[in-house]
């Protein structure tokens, strides 16, 4: 088994620096879009079989790690929150919450029952990988926002009203989500995954106050309960090198950052005893090759080849990226650190 990515999680010398990268299965690989002509994003997620072959699409680039194909908003239909993905416009949650009562509504499931799909689509995987697999799941205010805002949003004004307006309402709802996300983290991690990822994709929308009064608490618990179980957790967030500090105190083994954040700065936030996962500009990916090596190396060399860095993207990989690219840049990442 290639561990680099588990060691570098852990601090631990390395051989090159491990890569892999956020949506690394998806719309810009032919493969892909081959199969989502044929089958919806929501049965591609709940066919086991198609999970595997699509997990596994990108690692033909060399990446260091496997995540699963899944999305964060799968635990949310079997709250009682069913949603679908629109084309061209991403998701779309059908009854978007509204008030206490929509909020009370919202149930419990057990996890065998509302995303067994995802725990057997892991146990697959774990049959025929080389490298590790990657489980995960949205952070509350993600999920929340979702909730609230009833699909992609620009200010976050739904949100925050309630928030702000209703925090009782509020703490209701963000303790609802945090149960059902540490039940699910812990039977990925029963059912076989390596390390999780806690996606805080929004959070960098509050301030650092707003985020220790409405947030911190909810994800601390997810965290540092997780964390108890030994897995490597990543704790990402984009938009949030004003929060790396709370972040930091709310848990991770690794923290994530996205590209805005310059790695040193970021690493230094987030102290020396966790690992770093990141940064390149996603857009990047759609410079010519020569260019997006010599932003690679940046990063690289912000990392200063300590141990603790993992390559990733400051984000997910956007649709329109060469695959080409992909392949070129974990192969140079891999030369330039070392790997033969
Ligand atoms: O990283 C991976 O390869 C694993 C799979 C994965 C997906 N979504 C697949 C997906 C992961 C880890 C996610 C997480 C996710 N989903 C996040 C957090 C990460 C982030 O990007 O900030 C968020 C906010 C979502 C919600 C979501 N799902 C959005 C906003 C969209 C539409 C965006 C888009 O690009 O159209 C999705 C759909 C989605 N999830 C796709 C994929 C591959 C596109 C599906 C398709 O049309 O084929």
């Amino acid at each position: 088994m290639n561990d680099r990515f588990l060691r570098a999680c852990r601090r631990e010398p390395v051989d090159c620096t491990p890569v892999w990268m956020m949506r690394q299965a998806g719309r810009y690989m032919p493969e892909y879009r081959a199969i989502r002509e044929k089958r919806t994003m929501l049965e591609v997620c709940k066919t086991p079989e198609l999970v595997l072959e699509v997990t596994l699409q990108p690692l033909k680039f060399g990446m260091d790690a496997a995540i699963l194909f899944a999305d964060i908003l799968l635990p949310l239909a079997p709250m009682g929150a069913p949603f679908d993905f629109a084309k061209g416009e991403g998701p779309v949650i059908f009854s978007p919450i509204k008030s206490r009562a929509d909020v009370e509504k919202l149930h419990d499931f057990e996890i065998e029952e509302g995303l067994g799909y995802c725990l057997e689509a892991i146990k697959l995987l774990k049959k025929e990988l080389k490298v590790p697999l990657i489980g995960f799941a949205g952070a509350p205010f993600t999920l929340a926002s979702y909730l609230i805002e009833g699909g992609k949003s620009a200010a976050f004004a739904k949100s925050k009203r309630l928030m702000y307006s209703d925090p009782e309402t509020w703490n209701i709802l963000m303790a609802k989500l945090s149960h059902v996300v540490k039940k699910f983290l812990h039977k990925q991690v029963d059912a076989g995954v390596d390390a999780v990822q806690l996606f805080d994709s929004w959070v960098g929308q509050l301030s650092a106050v707003d985020y220790r009064t409405y947030v911190q608490p909810h994800v601390m618990n997810i965290l540092q309960d997780i964390e108890k179980r030994g897995v490597p957790v990543i704790h990402f967030g984009v938009g949030s090198l004003h929060l790396l500090e709370a972040m930091r105190e709310s848990g991770g083994t690794v923290l994530g950052l996205d590209w805005r954040t310059p790695l040193q700065v970021g690493w230094e936030k987030v102290g020396a005893d966790r690992a770093i996962q990141g940064n390149l500009d996603p857009t990047v990916l759609l410079a010519p090759r020569e260019l997006a090596e010599k932003h690679a190396a940046r990063v690289l060399e912000a990392a200063g080849h300590r141990p603790g860095h993992i390559f990733n993207l400051g984000h997910g990989i956007l649709p329109e990226t060469p695959p080409g690219t992909v392949e070129a840049v974990v192969d140079f990442v891999h030369r330039t650190s070392a790997c033969t």
